[in-house]
């Protein structure tokens, strides 16, 4: 199939684009890179043999994302782009709201002018909010604590609207938990712009020098060593999921929902001492307060996945940590190296 990429350039975009191209689909990109390079997608080339068409899009113009489709039969969407900072979007909500949800409502308007009616939509484990019990259980209500949150609560929301209203409508909703790690090869991985918000990539800067030393935000936590607990994902595995769940939905109109995650919790102390093992040195760090809006300790229930896409996990958090460090050691700043 020709499948539409939004955010493909992006880091789980560009992982995924290669997953997509490996399964012999062909990929149409489109991102804005506000937060990424199109260097990822040269790069993928380079893996995959195949080049992915790529347009520089913002999902704010609906008239280029017509242009887009006008100008190649798409026959399934992966919807990434969206903004996705968590302390940005509680300083920035206006700007959440629009990028996220005018973006997607423009997206859903072309594909349905075009009679595109299957999506697969990047939602994300922060929709639970902080209320539900771990595991995570996709039939569990949801109550995001932060705009960002309630921007994927929200397309989630339209998007079981739309399948509601219009049967012909083929709809996965994946909510992921924390993707790390990177393409065994090192040529592509995350690269946030600034300082990193999330554990991993600082982890990583810190190694290669760029970062003084991490800090752990919190040790006095309700969990066996005093840090926070995640359920930590490889990315190459996250990709594998999308694929899975497009082919999924190729054949069953509906509106699906499915948890991305390892089923199991890490502490911020074990990852960074499995990114210690892929380094081969102790790296600095010092414990100090809790980050506002953490909570202690999440994961998924992973069954649903495994039941119905037959997709689980297979990679292993020290995998995830040498992968993501053999990416960051051979591209210190990312794809500006
Ligand atoms: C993990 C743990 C931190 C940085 C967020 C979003 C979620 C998703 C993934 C988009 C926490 C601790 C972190 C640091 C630290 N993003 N930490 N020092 O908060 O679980 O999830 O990213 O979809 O929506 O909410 O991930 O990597 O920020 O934090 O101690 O420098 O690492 O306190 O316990 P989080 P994270």
């Amino acid at each position: 199939m020709r499948i539409l990429v939004t955010g493909g350039t992006g880091y789980i975009g560009s992982h995924t684009v290669l997953s997509l191209q490996e399964a012999g689909h062909e990929v149409v990109a489109i991102d804005n890179l506000v937060n990424s390079s199109e260097e990822s997608l040269r790069r993928v080339a380079g893996l995959s043999g195949k080049a992915a068409v790529f347009h520089r899009v913002d999902l704010v113009d609906e008239s280029a994302i017509d242009a887009v489709f006008a100008a190649h039969p798409i026959d399934a969407v992966i919807h990434f782009a969206g903004l996705k900072a968590v302390g940005e979007s509680v300083r920035e909500p206006l700007r959440y709201y629009h990028n996220n949800l005018t973006g997607t409502l423009n997206l859903l308007r072309v594909m349905d002018r075009h009679g595109v009616r299957s999506i697969v939509f990047s939602s994300s484990a922060t929709v639970y909010g902080e209320h539900n019990p771990s595991p995570y259980l996709e039939k569990m209500e949801i109550g995001a604590n932060n705009p960002y949150g309630r921007t994927k609560e929200q397309i989630e929301d339209i998007l079981t609207d739309l399948g509601a209203a219009d049967s012909r409508w083929r709809i996965a909703l994946l909510r992921y938990f924390n993707p790390v790690g990177a393409h065994p090869s090192g040529l592509i991985g995350e690269d946030p712009q600034g300082i990193p918000n999330n554990l991993v990539p600082f982890i990583a800067q810190v190694a290669v020098g760029r970062r003084e030393k991490l800090m752990v935000f919190g040790g006095d936590y309700d969990t066996p060593d005093g840090t926070c607990q995640r359920d930590y994902i490889h990315v190459v595995d996250l990709a594998q999921g999308h694929v899975a769940a497009l082919d999924f939905v190729a054949e069953k109109p509906g509106v699906f929902r499915w948890n991305l995650g390892s089923g199991k919790g890490s502490s911020v102390l074990e990852v960074l001492r499995s990114f210690e093992k892929a380094v081969g040195r102790p790296l600095p760090y010092e414990v100090t307060g809790r980050r506002p809006g953490d909570l202690p300790a999440f994961w998924a229930d992973a069954s649903l996945a495994l039941a119905d896409l037959g997709w689980s996990t297979t990679r292993t958090v020290d995998q995830m940590c040498e992968d993501h460090w053999r990416w960051q050691k051979n591209n210190p700043h990312g794809y500006n190296t």
